[in-house]
């Protein structure tokens, strides 16, 4: 599924790989539809470009390469947590998911799922419930907030010994990028941090690259990387197979419930950003 991208969407930061994973020569790649091309060596990345061989503007962060096809703004968003020297950062790979990167982004802010897609891990029956939270478009820094969120959860993360209400708030940053603060485990005065980072290729197929800076002295970063996987698989069956594929955003859209208040900020906010790519908007 192929269309082109609209100016928001092309205005953004995205990321095409860590550092690390890029191949050393010239590789394609493939983002909001168009074709590019990453030339490495194995020290650093000498450029990005697109198929007229026009290049891309690029930058590093989180371990990640950065590029855009637009005019995107000058640096990224900020993550303060990401640059504490304590936190363990845990690159947990990239995923490729036929799935629209909107519709990624929205079921990493949806929190009703947790006791039926991830059983015994960040939900269970009968702690179904989503209880009352806050969600709102914060106009100042243009992001995406829900925040007061709670939720029961058996195993909150690789280092959880028994089932907690784990205190989350979400932040969307970009259209295709989001973080969670969450409650750790291992320290009662600071949060985990988990970012999931979207790479658009086509409308329908999508590389995710999820990473955590997290307090956990405990874990191995094998444990850590596993358990993310779980989950994220888990999370894959179900976005793999949902109907309509692409995020619908036109006017007779279903009606969100007062549970999916995040989902429901975060779809005004890509309307009036007039973001298309990877959203139905005709129906
Ligand atoms: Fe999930």
């Amino acid at each position: 599924m192929t269309s082109p991208a609209d100016q928001a969407s092309l205005d953004q930061w995205y990321p095409i790989g860590a550092k690390f994973d890029l191949s050393i020569g010239c590789t394609s790649d493939r983002l909001l539809s168009t074709d590019l091309v990453v030339t490495c060596t194995s020290e650093r990345v000498v450029s990005v470009q697109d198929s007229s061989g026009r290049a891309l503007p690029m930058l590093e962060r989180f371990g990640l390469i950065w590029t855009s096809l637009g005019t995107p703004p000058a640096g990224l968003f900020l993550l303060p947590e990401a640059d504490e020297p304590d936190r363990r950062v845990v690159g947990c790979g990239s995923v490729l998911l036929r799935a629209s990167g909107l519709r990624i982004i929205e079921n990493f802010l949806d929190m009703a799922h947790f006791p039926f897609v991830h059983t015994d891990v960040l939900g269970a029956e009968p702690y179904t419930e989503v209880r009352h939270y806050d969600a709102e478009i914060r106009r100042n820094d243009d992001e995406v907030w829900a925040t007061n969120c709670q939720f029961y959860q058996p195993q909150a993360a690789a280092s959880a010994k028994d089932g907690i209400v784990t205190d989350y708030a979400y932040r969307v940053m970009t259209p295709f990028a989001t973080v969670l603060y969450k409650t750790c485990p291992n320290a009662a005065d600071r949060q985990d941090v988990i970012c999931l980072f979207v790479q658009p290729m086509d409308e329908d197929r999508c590389r995710a690259h999820p990473i955590m800076f997290i307090i956990d002295d405990e874990s191995s970063d094998a444990e850590l990387v596993q358990f993310q996987q779980m989950i994220f698989l888990q999370d894959r069956i179900i976005l793999e197979n949902q109907r309509p594929v692409l995020l619908p955003l036109g006017p007779r859209a279903e009606m969100p419930t007062r549970a999916d208040a995040c989902s429901s900020a975060y779809r005004r906010w890509l309307k009036e950003k007039g973001v298309t790519f990877g959203a139905l908007v005709g129906a």
